[in-house]
């Protein structure tokens, strides 16, 4: 039988970002129904929540994880944690497809062997935004990151290595992966206050997945 990956081919809506990232027009899109599933079933036993910054704000976007450890902030600080402090128990197992998607997206791009073990499941409601910022609480820059949107269509904002660098703007839509590596590994990047709307599978939300090699 077919594989759904087999399908995947170059996308004309395919753009390069800058050297070593590239957002994958609609890669994601033939997995939406395993992708959808497998995310209400991770809320389910690690529900979404609005962690707090070190400096003590509320963050908009609200957040869960799956995978070996999960990225979580508090007053103390950001780190990487096996356990779910909300619940006290390991995150949720990373589901195959996550891990599939997240290791052939990175493969495209050139990252071989991507084997994440932690994935970040941001929830954008109409308002939510994620500020200018680094992903650098990983303790191995050689991999990249892969970021999956699904749901209603965001800007995102991929800038430099300084935070001052300008940005540029980019639409992503239900199905795009965008992967940052190698010399773009830790380049700003942000979401824009999302637009209300209404997607067909999903409602008013936007669920990104963010997968990292942590260690
Ligand atoms: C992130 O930077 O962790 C998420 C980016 C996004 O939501 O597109
Ligand atoms: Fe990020």
């Amino acid at each position: 039988m077919m594989d759904l990956f087999d399908a995947i081919g170059s996308d004309p809506r395919d753009v390069q970002l800058a050297p070593g990232a590239m957002l994958l027009g609609g890669f994601a899109r033939a997995f939406e129904t395993p992708l959808i599933e497998a995310v209400r079933a991770i809320v389910q036993r690690a529900p979404f929540r609005h962690l707090v910054t070190p400096g003590g704000h509320r963050m908009s976007v609200a957040m869960t994880n799956c995978g070996a450890v999960g990225w979580v902030s508090d007053r103390t600080g950001y780190r990487y944690d096996a356990i779910d402090p909300d619940s006290g128990q390991p995150w949720p197992p990373m589901p195959d497809v996550f891990t599939r998607l997240a290791h052939e997206a990175a493969a495209k791009v050139g990252f071989a062997d991507f084997r994440p073990e932690a994935c970040l499941i941001n929830r954008y409601e109409p308002g939510a935004k994620l500020s200018l910022h680094q992903d650098k609480d990983e303790l191995d820059f050689a991999h990249p990151i892969v970021s999956v949107s699904l749901g209603l269509p965001a800007t995102f904002l991929f800038g430099g290595m300084n935070r001052s660098d300008k940005t540029t703007r980019y639409r992503l839509t239900h199905g795009d992966v965008v992967v940052w590596g190698g010399p773009s590994r830790l380049a700003y990047h942000g979401v824009l206050p999302l637009p209300d709307g209404e997607h067909p599978l999903l409602g008013r939300q936007r669920i990104n997945l963010t997968f990292r090699k942590t260690r």
